[in-house]
């Protein structure tokens, strides 16, 4: 019988002492180096006898109701332990303050208990800006960027236009997304970049306008036939980063001319070749469209007035036109 109740009475102190209890907030602590951070503690329901405060399992804190506190040098003037709560808080984090601390709880009744928490310290991230390639970038280039920064960087994420940016068949990411290498550079990536270091305690960005050159992709705009007296028209379209220069050859002579290109109250002399060429000095590239144009006489008949004209009277000769084998009529009316 006396056996029996030392069992039980050594059963219930082993698993009184041992016991683990809910002490601290289930996720780790985050905290920036040269904060100080406040070991928060449940509340306990009976009074303390002795708390012991031990980093990595060796103790740097040490406290009973009959002795006084006993501290690690390395961590004297920069330890606060609250005797009635056991809460601690700890100044001046450094890096190597990251690790597993734990709590150990004796109360006067003899029982204890203990638990533990981690507590994680970071370096603040700051990023300095985007490098990129010297010089111009120009489409069918390849192109590294890199993230540049400092800190603990837990990740780096990367947007265009404030969308986040994923790796396709052109983009790829590396060393944990610090150097983005876009393969080819295409136009449509002309816009504004951004890439932003973080950690739990913290986050910085820096951004970058990219501008990628290209073209020019030139064509002509306009009709091809004129008739005799019109005014030609024609639109030379450069889709062209930088804004190229250009160039007319017309029937062969050079014109200067800007884009649009205008030939007031032509004559069938104007016939011939159109030919636009544009310039990009940035990429070097030059294309030229060529549109044939025709100037001949007209080949519908022009009234004199503008109003509803009568049936014409009598015969009108029909005149051979020697320059574009047409027959025109010649049709004037009063009226
Ligand atoms: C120790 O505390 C954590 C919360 O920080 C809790 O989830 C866990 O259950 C506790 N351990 C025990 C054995 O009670
Ligand atoms: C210990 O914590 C309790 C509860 O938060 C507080 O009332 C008390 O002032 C603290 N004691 C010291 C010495 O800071
Ligand atoms: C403490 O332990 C953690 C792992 O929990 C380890 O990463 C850290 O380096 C240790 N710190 C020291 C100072 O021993
Ligand atoms: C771009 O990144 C690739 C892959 O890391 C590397 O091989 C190449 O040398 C880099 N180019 C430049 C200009 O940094
Ligand atoms: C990051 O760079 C800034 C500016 O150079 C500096 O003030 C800071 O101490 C650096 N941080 C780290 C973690 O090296
Ligand atoms: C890299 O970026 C992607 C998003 O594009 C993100 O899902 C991933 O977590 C990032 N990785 C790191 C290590 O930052
Ligand atoms: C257009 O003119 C440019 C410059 O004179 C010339 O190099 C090019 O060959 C011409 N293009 C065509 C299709 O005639
Ligand atoms: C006039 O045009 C017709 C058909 O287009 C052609 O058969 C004929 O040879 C041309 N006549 C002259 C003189 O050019």
């Amino acid at each position: 019988m006396e056996q029996l109740m030392m069992v039980i009475l050594f059963i219930t102190l082993l698993k009184g002492y041992n016991q683990e209890q809910i002490l601290f907030p289930p996720a780790p602590i985050n905290k920036e180096v040269g904060a100080s951070v406040l070991f928060t503690i449940e509340p306990f329901s009976q009074p303390i006898k002795a708390i012991r405060w031990n980093f990595n399992s060796s103790d740097f804190i040490i406290y009973s109701d009959t002795e006084s506190e006993i501290i690690d040098p390395q961590y004297q003037s920069r330890v606060v332990l609250n005797h009635t709560t056991a809460e601690l808080e700890l100044k001046y984090l450094t890096m190597a303050d990251s690790g597993k601390y734990t709590l150990i709880v004796t109360f006067v009744t003899g029982i204890g208990i203990a638990n533990h928490t981690f507590l994680q310290v970071y370096e603040p991230v700051l990023s300095f800006g985007i490098v990129g390639p010297e010089g111009y970038l120009i489409e069918h280039n390849r192109a590294n960027f890199t993230c540049m920064g400092n800190g603990t960087i837990s990740s780096i994420m990367w947007k265009k236009d404030n969308e986040i940016l994923d790796s396709s068949s052109s983009i790829t990411f590396l060393d944990d997304n610090r150097t983005m290498v876009i393969n080819p550079l295409m136009r449509s990536d002309t816009g504004d970049y951004q890439c932003t270091l973080s950690n739990p305690v913290s986050s910085s960005s820096t951004y970058y306008g990219m501008l990628v050159n290209y073209g020019p992709d030139v064509r002509l705009l306009g009709v091809q036939t004129f008739e005799e007296g019109s005014d030609i028209l024609l639109l030379c379209l450069a889709d062209s980063e930088p804004v190229p220069t250009v160039t007319w050859t017309v029937r062969g002579v050079p014109s200067k001319n800007p884009f649009l290109y205008v030939t007031e109250n032509s004559n069938p002399s104007d016939t011939g070749d159109y030919n636009c060429t544009c310039w990009n000095p940035v990429t070097g590239i030059t294309t030229s469209a060529v549109q044939y144009v025709t100037v001949r006489w007209p080949s519908h008949p022009i009234y004199q007035n503008k109003q509803p004209t009568p049936p014409p009277r009598g015969r009108l000769p029909a005149l051979p036109d020697k320059q574009t084998n047409e027959t025109h009529i010649y049709c004037t009316a009063v009226g």
